[in-house]
């Protein structure tokens, strides 16, 4: 099974989850990446004014294409109780070629279930997996490892499955 992991991370959390997890997985990784400055307290602030109101970004053209994929992981920080504003811009280009959905969440605490409930409306397909970590399984670490290695071991075993 060819799988594509296709995420932006602001501040790193969803990048070192994805690190982990492509060390474990045979994939190809395309890194979302904006073309707007979000660093600092009043770009933070007008993130979630992005989010809130669902408006695109610019991002840098995507060097993979999801139709060469049979699964593609989506890897998205929460803002605003929904997916970042660059994946957004992503998913508005490439929904459309994606052919399994699977989701990684990174949160503070919330807006888990409304993120996982737009992206799969946007791309018109539920996931057949998703993992998601709040900040304080940051602070256990054990805990962390552990969602971790369960969300890997039902990839791969999707993998299986399409055998
Ligand atoms: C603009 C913005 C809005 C956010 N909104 C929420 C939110 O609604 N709920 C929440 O629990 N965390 C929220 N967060 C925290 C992030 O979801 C969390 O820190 C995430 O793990 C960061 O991932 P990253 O380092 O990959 O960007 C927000 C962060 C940003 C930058």
């Amino acid at each position: 099974m060819k799988i594509l992991i296709a995420y932006y991370s602001r501040t790193n959390v969803t990048a070192n989850v994805i690190n982990k997890i492509s060390k474990e997985i045979d994939c190809d990784i395309e890194i979302i990446k904006d073309k707007k400055n979000r660093n600092g307290t009043l770009n933070y602030l007008k993130s979630g004014i992005d989010a809130v109101r669902g408006k695109e970004t610019e991002i840098e053209t995507p060097s993979k294409n999801p139709s060469d994929y049979d699964l593609t992981i989506i890897g998205t920080p929460v803002w605003a109780s929904t997916m970042a504003t660059p994946v957004l811009t992503y998913l508005n280009h490439k929904k459309e070629k994606i052919k399994k959905l699977s989701i990684i969440i990174t949160t503070g605490s919330s807006g888990i279930e409304k993120t996982i409930n737009e992206i799969e409306k946007l791309v018109g397909t539920t996931s057949v997996e998703s993992l998601t970590l709040k900040r304080n399984d940051l602070g256990n670490i054990a805990e962390y490892n552990n969602k971790i290695s369960t969300f890997i071991s039902k990839i791969k075993s999707l993998g299986n499955e399409s055998k």
